[in-house]
């Protein structure tokens, strides 16, 4: 069986609001080899609004950090790819990772540029909201800049309850309890 077939057989499949197909599957160790080339992929805002932070660079802990996710049990990456000419290109991702609070996980959320805008964000968004249920979390919350409008956007339509942050207003808590 090819690598193609593999994924397609453990990718799950939505549809933007354009009819194009992503592909959901979770994050593969294989992937790890494209990790650069995917933040090569994110303009300067994009990292800085994912990381909260100018990261002009992918650094070896961020790596480490998502390396370590694929054997953490309380932790999960799922990744968005398209077809193109037979292959899979990644175009996203959504993490969910452990806080240090019981029951409770945070995610982030990262979208190449060029496939931004175009509904995504809210198939991610449900897709961590999944995985966070899966991993057996009663709550998911995310820090988000609050400049960061659409993602804040993304968040309410998916229910989320938002908060700014009264010690720090450039960040807003977006947060949502699973209910089993
Ligand atoms: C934030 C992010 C995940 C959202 O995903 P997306 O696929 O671009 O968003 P969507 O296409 O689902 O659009 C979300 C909403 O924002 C709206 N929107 C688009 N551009 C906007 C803008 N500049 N200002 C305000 N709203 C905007 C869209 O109209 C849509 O609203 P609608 O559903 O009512 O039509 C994505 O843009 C991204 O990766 N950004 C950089 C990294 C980041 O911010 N990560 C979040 C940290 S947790």
């Amino acid at each position: 069986m090819n690598l193609l077939q593999r994924l397609r057989d453990h990718a799950r499949s939505a549809r933007l609001a354009d009819g194009t197909r992503v592909y959901l599957r979770p994050l593969r160790e294989a992937d790890l080899a494209h990790a650069q080339q995917y933040f090569d992929e994110l303009s300067e805002e994009t990292k800085y609004l994912r990381f909260m932070t100018p990261t002009p660079n992918l650094s070896a802990e961020t790596l480490a950090s998502v390396a370590g996710a694929l054997h953490e049990a309380r932790a999960g990456i799922t990744v968005a790819l398209v077809e193109h000419d037979g292959e899979q290109h990644l175009i996203g991702g959504a993490r969910v990772v452990p806080t240090e609070r019981r029951g409770c996980c945070e995610f982030a959320l990262s979208i190449v540029d060029a496939w931004q805008g175009r509904g995504l964000g809210q198939v991610l968004l449900r897709e961590a909201v999944r995985l966070a249920r899966r991993l057996r979390y009663h709550r998911i919350e995310g820090s988000v800049l609050t400049i960061n409008t659409k993602m804040l956007k993304v968040a309410q339509r998916l229910r989320f309850h938002l908060q700014v942050d009264p010690h720090d207003p450039s960040v807003t808590t977006v947060s949502r309890a699973l209910l089993p």
